[in-house]
């Protein structure tokens, strides 16, 4: 459910960056600021099942996953985190596959922000402006010292971007504790969907969603 809302209130932030209105999609980085909060307190519940209660229903799981979780794969691809390999879970013709395709082949939130700051005065180089938008998102140095400068002359933004990156913050912490309940659920065993588990989920712990805002930070 969380998922689907995420997904509703992203595909909105990425009108409001497409159409330069940023006071809307601070209305809505606020909800989805919380959303995570509730979601990261939420897996205090499911820590309440014990490695003994979980195993005695696992073999029951098969290989039902996390990975068949089509809404949080098409929310990495439409947040810029673009994985084609992680489509193997969904073959064609299973639901979500459309969905999951069709996010992957279009524009991320991350390039609607690019198309955001540009009237304000940031260059956004051509290999960004044209990429294959298939790709994942990866940091810009130019971009960079674009947004520092906005830091700088212009605070409105600055609420903008500090949302933006409590989101991020967000989703880090909720990946955080999802491992935590997995090595306390299952140890270092394999999972159901096929990895190796915590350290397949470790790979992405401290993936930024927004890497330009992370790595400007020292210079703020
Ligand atoms: C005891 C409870 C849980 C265990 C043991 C567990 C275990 C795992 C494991 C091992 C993976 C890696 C994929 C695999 O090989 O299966 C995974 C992925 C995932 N799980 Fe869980 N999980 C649990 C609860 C939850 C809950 C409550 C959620 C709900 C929101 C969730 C959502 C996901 C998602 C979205 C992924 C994909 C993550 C990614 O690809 O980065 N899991 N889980």
């Amino acid at each position: 459910m969380w998922f689907k809302l995420l997904l509703h209130e992203f595909e909105k932030v990425r009108d409001d960056f497409t159409h330069n209105r940023p006071w809307e999609a601070v209305a809505t980085l606020k909800r989805v600021r919380t959303v995570m909060k509730v979601m990261v307190e939420q897996v205090d519940i499911v820590e309440t099942l014990t490695p003994m209660s979980f195993n005695s229903f696992r073999d029951r799981l098969e290989n039902a996953s996390g990975f068949q979780s089509a809404q949080f794969r098409e929310l990495e691809f439409l947040l810029g985190y673009k994985r084609p390999q992680m489509l193997k879970y969904h073959p064609a013709g299973t639901p979500g596959y459309e969905r999951m395709w069709r996010r992957l082949h279009e524009p991320s939130v991350v390039d609607a922000f690019y198309t955001f700051l540009e009237p304000h005065g940031v260059t956004i180089p051509d290999e960004l402006r044209i990429r294959d938008v298939t790709e994942p998102t990866v940091p810009n140095e130019v971009v960079e010292e674009g947004i520092l400068r906005l830091y700088q002359t212009q605070p409105d933004l600055e609420i903008l971007f500090e949302l933006m990156t409590d989101f991020d913050e967000g989703l880090q912490e909720w990946r955080y504790r999802h491992i935590k309940l997995v090595e306390r659920t299952i140890g270092s065993k394999r999972g159901t969907g096929g990895s190796l588990g915590v350290e397949f989920l470790k790979k992405s712990l401290f993936h930024p969603i927004f890497p330009d805002l992370w790595a400007i930070r020292h210079k703020l």
